[in-house]
């Protein structure tokens, strides 16, 4: 097959919610009706159930979980599917930021009662940054939710999107009805005892003022979902699918994951709008999925949970071109031509050795830890991809060899997490002290629990109080060596040498932009 019919029928996307909105059991139903899997249940929650943060086997078991479903491509009639999973736990949302530079489109879920969350907000941030487009589908209907209006109403404000909505819910919890798809312009009824089934009854209806409509549904339901649809027709544009494209309009869908209601609708429309894999910006030039060479940027390196096989696997996607295993590539970073002799794939639950990938595929490189996130992969050009985010780190502590005979085992075993961008190190320009600076509380237990189990090291923590970390570049090098000065016991470099100002205090932070006006602050550096 030619590469651009390759390239067309792929779509890379990611499910994201607030966790609980029912993330998990799309992403089942989605591979239930690529025939990926056949059960429900298949794919495990791979978030750490609340109140389980001590627990490091359920982290462990997070993260096993996280190799398998990391990717899972499937195919659902001509097109070829890759779902790339996020992490539950808001505690790895950082994990999440990365991979979702290396997806087209998005799918957002939100839970019908509670309406727009904290993390869907968080998410949705990063994909208006990216002009990433975006589907969202209103879940839980079986139970009492919003009113759809005001559902619809509180995702345009808060996620700061028009949006469409392209189905409609007829009542919701213990009168819930069904849905009527607006795109295909049938109604599908809801009956509870579908549940986990792939099948839910459809019915045709383009004409919703015909009274059999009120058979199906009751005249007083049909009357009030006339009502409504004429209002949504009132209210809201047609549908612009270009809109959609440029990550400026939602389409909206309604449903019951648990149930499989509404998701088929979704799928199907999905498939024939979502964007098959788009332009990849670099810090050059655009990349174009059809250019004949391959490129391609790892965004996830994931370590082996066994502690006698240290290896690692790299996710990289392929922006353009055709890759093949076994041919010489250029690893930009280092310069080196490298060459994978069992590249994998993910298909489903199954990983296997493939000879070929194409733009929009992820394929998992094997890694002795030489591979950073950001790296590139071309057949020469020295290309570096950009837009692939590092993160600002909140919490931060010091880290402290707790076993003097370890010391080796740990500085290795920091370098490599760092590099699997699990948190980020600074050296204090003070004392050369060690500081660790996280997301999430949770980032300290894992890197103290894998330190020991994966390196044999041992680490303390010790607190700093620090409210945040800035990366400072300036034009002015005399303005810059005087604040360096000046905030001497502040200034700390991260892994690379960059100079990263350590402010104890927001008023800290204000005080220095203000006095300092030729110093750019920046509060994410890229990797
Ligand atoms: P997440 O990945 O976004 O965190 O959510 P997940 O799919 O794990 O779903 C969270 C909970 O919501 C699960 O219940 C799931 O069964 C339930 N759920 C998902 N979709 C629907 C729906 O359409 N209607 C209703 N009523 N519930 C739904 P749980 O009790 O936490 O877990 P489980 O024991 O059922 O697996």
């Amino acid at each position: 097959m030619a590469l651009i019919d390759e390239i067309t029928k792929r779509r890379t996307f990611a499910v994201i919610a607030h966790p609980d909105a029912g993330k998990t059991t799309l992403t089942e139903k989605l591979l239930l009706f690529g025939g990926a899997i056949h059960v429900a249940g298949a794919v495990k929650s791979n978030k750490i159930k609340k109140g389980a943060t001590s627990d490091f086997m359920e982290i462990e078991r997070q993260r096993g979980i996280s190799v398998a479903t990391s990717v899972m491509g499937f195919n659902y009639k001509d097109v070829k599917i890759n779902i790339l999973d996020t992490p539950g736990h808001e505690d790895f949302a950082e994990d999440t930021y990365r991979t979702l530079t290396a997806v087209d489109s998005v799918i957002i879920v939100i839970d019908g009662a509670k309406g727009v969350e904290a993390q869907t907000l968080k998410l949705m941030n990063v994909c208006r940054m990216r002009n990433t487009p975006v589907m969202v589908f209103i879940n839980k209907l079986d139970r009492p939710c919003k009113d759809p209006f005001d559902l619809l109403d509180e995702v345009e404000r808060e996620l700061q999107i028009r949006v469409r909505p392209l189905a409609f819910p007829i009542s919701s919890g213990d009168t819930f009805k069904g849905v009527y798809n607006i795109y295909e312009k049938n109604l599908s009824l809801f009956t509870s005892d579908e549940r986990q089934t792939a099948d839910a009854s459809t019915v045709d209806f383009s004409d919703i003022s015909s009274p059999e409509l009120d058979g199906y549904i009751t005249k007083q339901y049909a009357d009030q979902l006339r009502e409504n649809l004429d209002m949504v027709e009132a209210v809201y544009d047609d549908f612009d699918r270009e809109a959609y494209l440029e990550g400026k309009l939602a389409p909206v869908f309604f449903g019951s994951a648990v149930n499989n209601f509404g998701v088929r609708e979704l799928l199907e429309c999905f498939i024939r709008i979502a964007p098959s894999p788009r332009p990849s910006t670099t810090e050059t030039r655009q990349v174009e999925p059809a250019e004949a060479k391959m490129s391609g940027f790892v965004f996830k390196i994931h370590a082996n949970m066994d502690p006698n096989h240290r290896d690692r696997i790299a996710f990289m996607k392929i922006c353009s071109g055709t890759f093949e295993r076994n041919k010489n590539y250029l690893h930009v970073r280092s310069g080196k031509q490298l060459k994978f002799s069992s590249p994998t794939a993910f298909m489903a639950e199954k990983k296997s050795v493939i000879d070929f990938a194409y733009p929009g595929d992820i394929v998992g490189l094997h890694d002795t830890g030489t591979f950073k996130i950001g790296d590139t992969f071309t057949e020469g050009e020295k290309l570096k991809f950009t837009g692939i985010p590092s993160f600002s780190p909140e919490l931060f502590r010091y880290i402290e060899n707790a076993d003097p005979m370890k010391f080796k085992q740990l500085a290795k075993g920091v370098d490599q997490l760092m590099d699997e961008g699990v948190a980020q190190l600074f050296t204090s320009s003070l004392n050369g002290r060690k500081i660790i600076g996280t997301v999430g509380q949770l980032q300290f237990e894992v890197i103290q629990y894998r330190l020991e189990h994966e390196y044999g090291a041992k680490c303390r923590w010790e607190p700093i109080s620090i409210h945040k970390a800035c990366w400072i570049e300036s034009d002015n090098q005399e303005q810059l060596a005087d604040f360096k000065r000046r905030k001497h016991s502040n200034m700390a470099v991260d892994k690379h040498g960059r100079d990263v100002f350590l402010a104890d205090t927001s008023y800290a932070l204000a005080l220095a932009q203000e006095n300092f006006k030729d110093i750019r602050f920046y509060f994410t550096s890229e990797f």
